[in-house]
């Protein structure tokens, strides 16, 4: 996977370099290429953003450097005969999640437009469209600076999906909310040695190296903890994905089943 980031602070992108991500680059899995926009600037004082017709507060992203930064970058994907796409994080776009992840996780060649203040001259994702597939994703309903750290957050949960990134294949099958697990379920406590710490103790039937019974107590711990926190998830999973004990524990947590769903 080629990954390609353009913004006025490339010392943002930094963490990429790091960890996971950075061994993936080393291994030659991914390639990560930071582009400082301000290089594509066209005034001596390399300008980047200008006042907002129609009058309002802040300032937008002026379309020539950005035009010339994707330029740059899709005549560089044309010779590589891929067509990229191009991912715009703002507040406005489709909302990310694992599904999003692991569709991007399946794109040969991503390309981010991390734009700061109140956004890029829309007529530069317009123009785009012919060189790349545009998609404005959002992380959450709130609102940042800029999409620097929404693209970081993208490229982590991303990057960890493409084959040979992890090495742990199974840790992927795992997560809370990966697709094809049946049902989703926030992840239950985890522990490691020593069993006992402070005036804590590590749950006994964890340490019993009975395996069906530490899958089940990891399961009613999982319920418990999604019925508190994430009790929506609970709501959208069709009533028969849960098994007699599980249903035994959420009746006891107070709920009841209606027309195939559990509800509080
Ligand atoms: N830029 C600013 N806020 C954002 C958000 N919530 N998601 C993606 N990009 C953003």
């Amino acid at each position: 996977m080629r990954i390609d980031v353009v913004t006025i602070f490339p010392e943002y992108l930094a963490p990429a370099r790091l960890s996971l991500l950075g061994k993936a680059q080393s291994a030659g899995l991914i390639s990560v290429q930071v582009h400082d926009l301000r290089e594509h600037a066209t005034d001596r004082h390399n300008t980047v953003d200008d006042t907002p017709y129609g009058g309002g507060p802040g300032m937008v992203m002026m379309a020539e450097p950005w035009g010339l930064a994707l330029d740059a970058i899709a005549d560089q994907a044309k010779t590589a005969g891929v067509r990229p796409r191009l991912v715009v994080p703002t507040p406005s776009g489709r909302v990310f999640n694992q599904a999003v992840a692991s569709e991007l996780a399946q794109v040969e060649h991503l390309v981010f437009a991390c734009g700061r203040y109140e956004g890029i001259d829309s007529r530069v994702l317009l123009a785009a469209e012919a060189d790349f597939d545009v998609d404005e994703i959002s992380i959450g309903d709130y609102v940042l600076a800029g999409g620097e750290v929404a693209a970081l957050v993208i490229i982590e949960a991303t990057t960890r999906l493409v084959a040979g990134v992890l090495g742990n294949e199974e840790s992927v099958a795992d997560d809370s909310f990966a697709p094809g697990r049946m049902e989703k379920l926030v992840e239950g406590p985890v522990f490691t040695k020593p069993s006992q710490w402070r005036d804590l103790e590590v749950p006994d039937v964890v340490l019993s190296g009975d395996h069906a019974a530490i899958a089940r107590w990891r399961r009613d711990e999982a319920l418990r903890r999604t019925a508190t926190r994430r009790p929506e998830l609970i709501e959208h999973t069709p009533a028969e994905q849960f098994d007699s004990t599980d249903q035994e524990l959420l009746a006891a947590l107070g709920w009841r089943e209606d027309q195939g769903r559990w509800i509080r």
